[in-house]
C-alpha cells in the first residue's frame, strides 16, 4: 500500500506547526471504543487484569490465550522486518537485572525522572507534565492545592543475593537499550559488522510509573521492541530520517489506517537527556493522539558514557579510511504491548449484517491470533473425526482453532471477534466431494476448495 504521508526532508527539531503530519481525511475516534476493547479483551481472553482474584493490581496485566498469541505476533512481525529481512541488523537478548554502574553511566540514576505533585486536599499523586490544568487536581477537582513538583526516579530497585544494603543493589531495566550499548563491542567483534549496523532486542522493561493507566497503554511492567543502529556520525541525519519513515510505514503495512497515525518531532524541552532529536510515531487513541514509538538520534552519548565509566574501548576503526570514531546511534524504540492495543483498536469494527450486529477484528493476517479455524458442520464422529485430522494437519504450520459447538453462524461470529482470517467448514458433502468451504473474515465470501488444495490456498494468503 502506498503511504499518503509526506515526510519532510529534515525532521530533526523542526517547528511543531510544520510537523503535525495529519492526513487530511482524519477520522474522529469512537468515544466508546476504549470500553469496547477492554470488555472484548476480558470476554475473549485477550487481556486480564493481573491478580484479579485478589482485587486486581492496576499497574500490570496478564495476556490470556488469545492475547498471548497476538502479542507474540506483534513481536514476530517486528522481528521479521527489523532482523530477519535485513542483513545489517542482528539480535540480542540481554539481562533484565543490572548493576547501578550501568545506570549511573547511562544517566538514568540522575535523569530518568518524572515531575511528581501531591494534592494536599485528597492525597492523590500526579505527573505534573500530564496535568490538563496546571494547578487543578484531576482526582478531587480542587485547585491551588498541588505541591511544588519534585523529581521521582522511575527505576525499580531490588537487591541481589542474600545480603541487603550497599553493594547488593540492582535495578530492573527501564529500557532494553542499555543491553545493546554495553554489548556493542562484543557483538561488533563476534559478527564482524561494520557501521552502519544495528542490534535489536525485544523484552520486558519496568518503570515505576506515577500514573499507570489507559488499560495496557501505560503499565509498570511492559515489553519493548528496540533497535540501536550504529552509524558513522556524518550519516546520522540521513539514517534518522530513514528510520522515521521506515517505522511509520511498518504500522501502515500492518493495518493501521494512515489517518490514525502521525509523526511528531519533540520540542527541545521534551527531549530525553541523551537525545539530539526525537520523533514519535503517534496513534489516534480514543483519548487523543499518543505515543506508540520514539525514534531518537542518541548521538554518541551512550557509547561515550559507558567507555568512560567502564574504561572500555567502544569505538570503531575503519580499515579503509583509517579513521577511528565513536558511532552515533539512531534508535527506533517501540512498545509491544502498546502497539498490540493500537492494532486492536484500529481493527475493531461493528457492522450491521441483516438484523444482526457483527463484531469483527479486521487484523492483518500476521497479527491475527489464529490464522484459520476448522469448523465441522456437525459433532457427529463421521465429520468431527476427519475435521480434527485436518485441524491437526494445519496446526503444523499455522495457529489453527477447532470449534464444533453451537450453530455455524455463531461459530463464524466467534472467530470474527478474535480476527481469524479464514474458517474452513467441513460438511456432509465433504465426505462425497472431498472439498471444504472456506469463508473469508472481512468479506464473508465463501469458496469451495478441494481438500488437498487447502494448505496451498491458505499458504498463498497467509505466508507472504
Ligand atoms: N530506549 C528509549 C526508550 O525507552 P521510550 O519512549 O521511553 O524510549 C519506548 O519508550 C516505547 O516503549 C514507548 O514509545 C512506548 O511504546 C513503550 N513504553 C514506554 N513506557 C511504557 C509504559 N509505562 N507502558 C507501556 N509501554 C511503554
Amino acid at each position: 500500500m502506498k503511504s499518503e504521508w509526506e515526510v519532510p526532508a529534515t525532521l530533526k527539531r523542526s517547528p511543531r506547526v510544520l510537523l503535525k503530519l495529519r492526513c487530511p481525511s482524519m477520522t474522529t475516534p469512537d468515544p466508546g471504543l476504549f470500553d469496547k476493547i477492554v470488555n472484548l479483551s476480558k470476554r475473549r481472553g485477550i487481556v486480564y487484569p493481573s491478580a484479579e482474584i485478589y482485587g486486581g493490581f492496576r499497574s500490570t496485566y496478564d495476556y490470556g490465550p488469545i492475547g498471548v498469541l497476538m502479542l507474540r505476533n506483534v513481536k514476530d512481525a517486528w522481528w521479521r522486518s527489523m532482523v530477519q529481512m535485513r542483513q545489517d541488523v542482528v539480535g540480542l537478548d540481554a539481562s533484565i537485572l543490572s548493576p547501578p554502574a550501568v545506570w549511573e553511566a547511562s544517566g538514568h540514576l540522575s535523569n530518568f525522572t518524572d515531575p511528581l505533585v501531591d494534592c494536599r486536599n485528597c492525597g492523590a499523586r500526579h505527573r505534573q507534565d500530564k496535568l490538563k490544568k496546571k494547578d487543578l487536581c484531576p482526582t478531587c477537582g480542587v485547585s491551588g492545592e498541588l505541591t511544588e513538583p519534585r523529581n521521582f526516579n522511575l527505576m525499580f530497585k531490588t537487591t541481589a543475593g542474600p545480603v541487603e544494603g550497599a553493594g547488593a543493589e540492582v535495578y530492573l531495566r527501564p529500557e532494553t537499550a542499555q543491553g545493546m550499548f554495553i554489548n556493542y563491542a562484543n557483538v561488533q567483534y563476534t559478527t564482524r559488522k561494520k557501521p552502519p549496523f544495528g542490534i535489536a532486542q525485544i523484552g520486558k522493561s519496568f518503570r515505576n510509573e506515577i500514573t499507570p493507566g489507559n488499560f495496557v497503554f501505560r503499565t509498570r511492567e511492559f515489553e519493548q521492541m528496540e533497535m540501536e543502529f550504529f552509524v558513522p556520525p556524518a550519516e546520522a541525519p540521513q539514517w534518522y530520517e530513514y528510520w522515521c519513515q521506515t517505522r511509520l510505514q511498518w504500522y501502515i503495512d500492518h493495518g493501521i489506517p494512515t489517518d490514525q497515525l502521525m509523526l511528531r518531532p519533540h520540542e527541545d524541552d521534551e527531549l530525553s537527556h541523551y537525545s539530539l532529536g526525537t520523533s514519535d510515531v503517534e496513534y489516534l487513541f480514543p483519548w487523543g493522539w499518543d505515543e506508540l514509538e520514539g525514534i531518537a538520534n542518541r548521538g554518541d552519548f551512550d557509547l561515550t558514557q559507558h567507555a568512560k565509566a567502564a574504561g572500555a574501548k567502544l569505538e570503531y576503526y575503519d580499515q579503509v579510511t583509517k579513521e577511528r570514531y565513536t558511532p552515533y546511534v539512531i534508535e527506533p524504540a517501540a512498545g509491544a504491548t502498546r502497539t498490540m492495543m493500537a492494532f486492536l483498536m484500529a481493527a475493531y469494527e461493528e457492522e450491521q449484517v441483516n438484523d444482526d450486529t457483527r463484531t469483527v477484528l479486521r487484523l492483518h493476517h500476521r497479527i491475527a491470533p489464529y490464522k484459520v479455524a476448522v469448523l465441522p458442520l456437525s459433532k457427529k464422529p463421521e465429520l468431527s473425526g476427519p475435521a480434527t485430522e485436518l485441524a491437526n494437519e494445519l496446526s503444523g504450520r499455522w495457529m489453527c482453532d477447532y470449534d464444533q459447538t453451537q450453530a455455524i453462524g455463531k461459530r463464524y461470529r466467534r472467530q470474527d471477534e478474535i480476527g481469524t482470517p479464514f474458517c474452513v467448514t467441513y460438511d456432509f458433502e465433504t465426505l462425497e466431494d472431498k472439498s471444504v468451504t472456506i469463508r473469508e473474515r472481512d468479506s464473508m465470501e465463501q469458496v469451495r476448495i478441494p481438500l488437498d488444495a487447502v494448505r496451498g490456498w491458505l499458504a498463498e494468503r497467509l505466508d507472504e
